[in-house]
């Protein structure tokens, strides 16, 4: 195991990196100016045997062990931006208007390039390091798109790990856990079916605003009420749209939100109970509904095995007081959800220190973070395919 003091020499570098990527921002599929940055840099450390193109610019790259034959695990990072205007005022801010690093993604890139640099150059461990560079994290489910083009079965991956910085977290602290670390994602839509008149004789319409305050109302009862308080599930309304006119009721209301579960039968239990709780009140009410809902995106569940794993290399590399095994799970959702539904694996969080918060116009990616995420992969290469 080494220790942070032994990935300093990379920081300055990774920090040109990471500007560079954060000047440069790109969205979804559309990565191509920073996979040509990435696909070079891979080169440049002497990796010869690169991948571009894959899922449109994704980019891979395998790095092979001098110890001997060993298994293949897979490192995958996000490359993409988001469509958010700049608000940071550092002298590295966005050069492309109304899009932003607001994620760290470029952060995240310019760690696994350091890891590859130091990887390339030392190559102290069996078996083989497949570093995976993937696009549309933040829309278009890259991940997703990558394991079903046949990612882990073309590079022979076993296992594989991912890694997300965390403001809030100190920098030079992990936090991890075993099991669902981050929500399954679903959105629904609640159709409110009423009858329209005059505002002046409700009793000849059915309302359905009054209708649809009440299913807003309702489906709260479903996480206070029906949910083992013990558990997490998220229900927000997130959209509601009805009428133009002071002097009309009007005869439909639209209901939209999202739901967040870290359980597989508490995501199937909110699926059906949305509908039964909506559709009841309705019809007590004399409404109809209508409803949709779509999963978009799993669970990001870690498996045992390599939880354990992932730890203790942050652990070796930071001390045992810096690495929190036990990290509260967060209610967002995260892509690589769908790699770890391939294979076993696990993702971590990095400290992020005290920045503004994801996916905010003022967040920017603490460089100060760049050594420790470079060493985390660096020891988890060396320990899971042990010398
Ligand atoms: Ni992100």
């Amino acid at each position: 195991m080494r220790g942070i003091e032994e990935f300093r020499y990379l920081q300055i570098e990774a920090t040109e990196w990471r500007r560079y990527l954060h000047r440069t921002p790109e969205l979804e599929y559309g990565l191509y100016d920073s996979a040509k940055f990435v696909a070079n840099k891979l080169a440049s450390f002497g990796i010869n045997h690169i991948e571009t193109g894959i899922a449109e610019t994704g980019v891979v790259a395998v790095i092979q062990g001098i110890r001997g034959d060993g298994p293949t695990i897979g490192l995958r990072t996000d490359m993409d931006a988001l469509p958010i205007v700049e608000a940071s005022n550092k002298p590295w801010t966005s050069e492309n208007a109304g899009k932003m690093h607001a994620c760290g993604h470029d952060g995240h890139t310019a760690m696994l390039l350091g890891a590859a640099k130091h990887l390339a150059n030392t190559r102290s461990f069996k078996g083989t390091a497949v570093l995976i560079f993937q696009p549309a994290e933040e829309a278009g489910r890259g991940a997703e798109r990558m394991v079903q083009g046949g990612l882990m079965e073309r590079f022979g991956i076993s296992r594989v790990f991912g890694m997300h910085n965390m403001p809030g977290i100190d920098i030079g602290k992990f936090g991890i856990c075993d099991g669902a670390i981050m929500a399954a994602l679903d959105e629904f839509d609640v159709i409110v079916k009423g009858k329209g008149g005059h505002a002046a004789t409700p009793h000849l319409t059915v309302d359905p605003i009054v209708v649809a305050a009440q299913i807003v109302v309702g489906l709260q009862t479903l996480v206070s009420r029906n949910t083992d308080p013990t558990e997490a599930l998220v229900i927000s309304v997130t959209r509601l749209e009805a009428g133009q006119a002071y002097n009309i009721i009007s005869d439909q209301v639209a209901i939209g939100g999202t739901v967040r579960t870290l359980s597989p039968s508490l995501r199937d239990f909110t699926e059906r109970q949305i509908k039964v709780c909506a559709e009841g009140i309705a019809h007590g009410l004399g409404a109809e509904i209508e409803y949709k809902h779509r999963r978009l995106e799993p669970l990001t569940f870690n498996h045992t095995k390599e939880t354990n794993q992932a730890t203790d290399a942050a652990r070796g590399l930071v001390g045992d007081g810096s690495v929190n095994d036990r990290v509260k799970p967060i209610m967002g959702s995260e892509d690589f959800a769908y790699m770890l539904q391939a294979r076993s694996g696990a993702f971590i969080f990095l400290g992020n220190g005290p920045s503004a918060g994801l996916h905010h116009p003022a967040y920017d990616f603490d460089d100060e973070a760049l050594p420790y995420g470079i060493g985390y992969w660096v020891n988890l290469v060396e320990k899971s395919l042990a010398v």
